[in-house]
């Protein structure tokens, strides 16, 4: 039997990199997969991964969503419970950086990696909630970061909006675990994706692994089988927690 066979998943801007990777991941598991996309240079990389997602034998739909909207989430999701029935899982992935010192942020700069990264985890969950409440039983996913736990020179707004996720995750799983809603947040290091294309192979990239015990960076995949954990019932008994997937990279 696997996983996830018969849920309902979404999952927040997984056109590429990390959310891309759990799409995948919960398609091979059997679950019917909901995924976002923001921009229009997206467009092409979603259709492609809903046709991979539906080879898989699961039911899967792109939308192109801004998860930083609240009207455009409660579009969303209402769409999705229209098509799909329900919401099983939400993976609130969708996430961007802007990294400046401090001494050179603009409020814009602070006010969109907030909006982005915190603002669109609790749109979406004042969402899914509702379907989940009804159907007594959800797993919702946020992705943090370990930035979040330890800060970084240079990351002050995108440290300050992943530990606020954590915040709200541990509030989420305490307002409804007992309507059997969990809510567990990951903390990746550093994953190769997009985002940390600046991390390339050579000097500086040799410098960031030195920190990290695992001596690697991750990959997508090492934290889509997290999120899996947790989606499925192998995560059963755990809520409110914050999973470092970092290589050892925060002791
Ligand atoms: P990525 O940049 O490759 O992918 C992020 C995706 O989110 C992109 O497809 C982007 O279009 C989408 N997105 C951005 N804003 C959106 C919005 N408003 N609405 C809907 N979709 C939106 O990044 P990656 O690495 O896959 O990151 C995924 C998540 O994991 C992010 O939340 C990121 O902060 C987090 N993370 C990534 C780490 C890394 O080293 N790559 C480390 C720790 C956390």
């Amino acid at each position: 039997m696997k996983l996830l066979a018969g849920k309902v998943a979404i999952v927040t801007g997984a056109a590429r990199g990390i959310g891309e990777a759990v799409a995948i991941k919960f398609a091979e598991e059997g679950a019917n997969i909901a995924f976002t996309y923001v921009s229009d240079s997206s467009k092409e990389k979603a259709a492609a991964l809903e046709q991979k997602l539906q080879a898989l034998g699961v039911k899967a739909k792109s939308y192109q969503s801004n998860a930083a909207d609240f009207a455009a989430c409660e579009a969303f999701v209402n769409e999705v419970v229209k098509e799909f029935g329900t919401v099983d899982i939400c993976v609130n992935n969708a996430g961007i950086s802007k990294d400046n010192l401090l001494l050179r942020m603009s409020d814009a700069q602070w006010n969109e990696v907030i909006q982005v990264n915190l603002n669109s985890v609790f749109n979406m969950t004042k969402q899914v909630i509702r379907p989940m409440m009804k159907a007594k039983s959800g797993s919702i996913i946020n992705m943090s970061s370990v930035i979040g736990e330890m800060g970084n020179a240079g990351q002050s707004s995108y440290a300050a909006s992943k530990a606020g996720v954590i915040g709200f995750t541990k509030s989420v799983a305490k307002e409804l675990g007992s309507r059997n809603i969990r809510c567990n947040a990951i903390a990746p290091g550093f994953v190769e994706t997009d985002m940390t294309s600046y991390l390339k192979e050579g000097e500086g990239a040799d410098k960031y692994k030195a920190g990290i015990p695992l001596g690697r960076f991750a990959s997508a995949e090492d934290i889509a089988n997290v999120t899996l954990f947790l989606a499925s019932d192998m995560g059963n008994y755990i809520t409110g927690q914050t999973i470092s997937v970092c290589g050892g990279l925060n002791i």
